[in-house]
């Protein structure tokens, strides 16, 4: 079964550790933390401090926190974000001019590593991190804002993915963050993710309800 990362970035900032809490108790399994700096994307969100302050959720359901640093330079913040609690640290292959040593960073501080790439960026650009990663974040709109519609190209770019991971026969998980709805959920895992992030389609309206259609769009994929 497909794991479900719900992204706060389309919660109630006013009651965050509540939606947060609402999305794991009714079956959610990560928690995806979008992290904006203004520069990298046009758009500001949080820091480490609401990384920390969500860690006690995440602990009472064994939550990962599933950081997504769409950042400049992020090799100045993975400390901060790892000593904050994240369990899972993804950089993006545009923001920095060292990625190999910043997912080396990552490991170094003992979290699990991720790669991302923008809808315009080739699988090809992170062919030499493949091996090395733990995650691959397919980005499925142009990060920056919840509320996006999927972009239809990026089922192939999923396939390409998933066919080149099985080839190098690495156990890395593909994840795909924009878009994400229970009607092209099943459509994205049966091109081979394994992680689906969802941030409007989970917080907006009934979350329980919300997390419940995932899962029934996805029962074909089981
Ligand atoms: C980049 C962000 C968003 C968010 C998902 O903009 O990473 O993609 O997580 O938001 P929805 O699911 O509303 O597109
Ligand atoms: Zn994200």
């Amino acid at each position: 079964m497909a794991t479900l990362a719900p992204s706060i970035i389309a919660s109630d900032f006013g009651h965050l550790a509540d939606q947060a809490d609402a999305a794991l108790q009714a079956g959610a399994d990560w928690l995806h933390l979008d992290v904006m700096d203004g520069h990298f994307v046009p758009n500001l969100t949080i820091g480490p401090g609401v990384v920390a302050a969500l860690r006690p959720v995440a602990e009472a359901h064994q939550a990962p926190l599933d950081v997504h640093l769409m950042v400049e330079r992020p090799e100045r913040f993975l400390e901060a974000f790892a000593e904050a609690g994240a369990d899972v640290l993804t950089v993006h292959a545009e923001a920095t001019s060292h990625l190999h040593r910043a997912l080396q960073q990552i490991h170094a501080l003992g979290c699990r590593a991720g790669v991302a790439i923008n809808p315009a960026t080739p699988l090809t650009q992170i062919e030499p991190v493949l091996t090395m990663v733990d995650l691959v974040l397919v980005m499925s709109v142009n990060p920056g804002f919840s509320g996006q519609s999927y972009i239809g190209t990026t089922t192939d770019k999923i396939r390409q993915t998933r066919r080149r991971l099985n080839a190098l026969g690495v156990t890395t998980l593909l994840e795909v963050d924009g878009g994400v709805k229970p009607h092209n959920a099943l459509e994205i895992v049966q091109a081979g993710a394994d992680v689906l992030v969802a941030g409007s389609a989970i917080f907006g309206g009934d979350i329980a309800s919300n997390v419940e259609q995932f899962r029934q769009s996805l029962m074909l994929a089981a």
